[in-house]
């Protein structure tokens, strides 16, 4: 046991990251039922998608699930009352101010984490009073921060800083990752993209493919004039970079992003114009496996790393 087995009442410290198009309620449940903490995705449902899935969740496992709110969109109130009303224990707030939400749903009893990229917004998270916050560095998959701090660097600033419980995330889909982010203060992590690419996972199968396929160097954070986000360098990523050759406004981004992008990517397997996010991690993945075996994998490889002491005598 440990304060992030304890604080959600799990059997190991891993947390799969909540992911627009990928974690809906299978990917959720599974990761639950494996030993870990499952997060359903809001962040890509409408707001009757969403307590559908999380009463499919329900039933799909006895275990903790949490839900994963990104604060930017405008219809948030129901989204918020959808949680309450279901019965939701665990919520991971991203993608805004942490004190906007954090008591609202403390004096619900809910257990609550938000996630940030610097030890600045870690600190403002604690003060809102929030369990734990997720720290999330520069390799991750998804959407970022504009400070390119890294894990390995973010991850002992924030501990310099706060004194709540920190979930690492950003770079790590091994038990290896996993102990390296724990040695650096971490007390459990966050996983994205290695569960990006799981048989649960709700993307398009050609999306999972592309994940196998991608190779180191093959994604690149881009679009920090909106919000900066990881891709996969495809069709889309290329016409973004032809458009910053011509010094384009906020607005000529806007326009050439249009509606429904990472949908298409990511949920229609549309490869080319469609936007893919993944982490630098990706390079690591080599295989779409069921839930189950990933979580598997990284505690035999953690237990076999932490047994690795006589590496350090010198
Ligand atoms: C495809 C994809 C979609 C994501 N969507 C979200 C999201 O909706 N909300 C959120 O807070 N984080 C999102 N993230 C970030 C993950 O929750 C997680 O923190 C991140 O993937 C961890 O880094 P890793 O990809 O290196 O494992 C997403 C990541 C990926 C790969």
């Amino acid at each position: 046991m440990n304060k992030i087995t304890k604080l959600f009442n799990i059997k190991y410290p891993i947390i799969q990251g909540g992911m627009i198009w990928n974690s809906g309620y299978k990917l959720a449940s599974a990761v639950s039922n494996a030993g870990g903490l499952g997060l359903i995705g809001a962040g890509s449902m409408y707001p009757e998608v969403l307590r559908e899935h999380i009463q499919k969740c329900k039933k799909a496992t006895g275990k903790p699930f949490g839900v994963n709110i990104p604060m930017l969109y405008p219809n948030i109130e129901e989204i918020m009352n959808i949680v309450i009303d279901e019965g939701v224990k665990i919520v991971f707030t991203s993608a805004g101010n942490p004190k906007t939400w954090t008591s609202f749903l403390k004096e619900k009893g809910i257990t609550v984490v938000h996630v940030v990229s610097s030890s600045v917004f870690a600190l403002k998270a604690q003060e809102a009073g929030v369990d734990a916050i997720v720290a999330e560095g520069f390799e991750a998959g998804g959407h970022n921060g504009r400070d390119e701090t890294t894990t390995l660097t973010l991850i002992p600033m924030v501990k310099e800083k706060i004194q709540i419980p920190i979930i690492a995330a950003g770079g790590i889909a091994t038990g290896r990752g996993m102990l390296a982010a724990m040695i650096l203060g971490a007390d459990g992590v966050q996983v994205g993209s290695r569960f990006a690419a799981s048989l649960e996972s709700s993307s398009h199968d050609n999306f999972k493919q592309k994940i196998v396929d991608v190779k180191e160097g093959d994604t690149q954070l881009t679009l920090k004039e909106l919000a900066p986000v990881r891709l996969i360098k495809n069709k889309f990523y290329n016409d973004v970079q032809d458009l910053y050759e011509k010094c384009p406004s906020k607005e000529d981004l806007v326009q050439l992003l249009g509606r429904a992008r990472a949908k298409k990517g990511m949920f229609e397997g549309d490869l080319e114009e469609g936007e893919l996010e993944i982490g630098q991690i990706a390079g690591l993945i080599h295989e779409i496996l069921p839930v189950k075996q990933i979580v598997q994998e990284m505690m035999t490889d953690f237990e076999i790393a932490c047994q690795e002491k006589s590496k350090f005598e010198f």
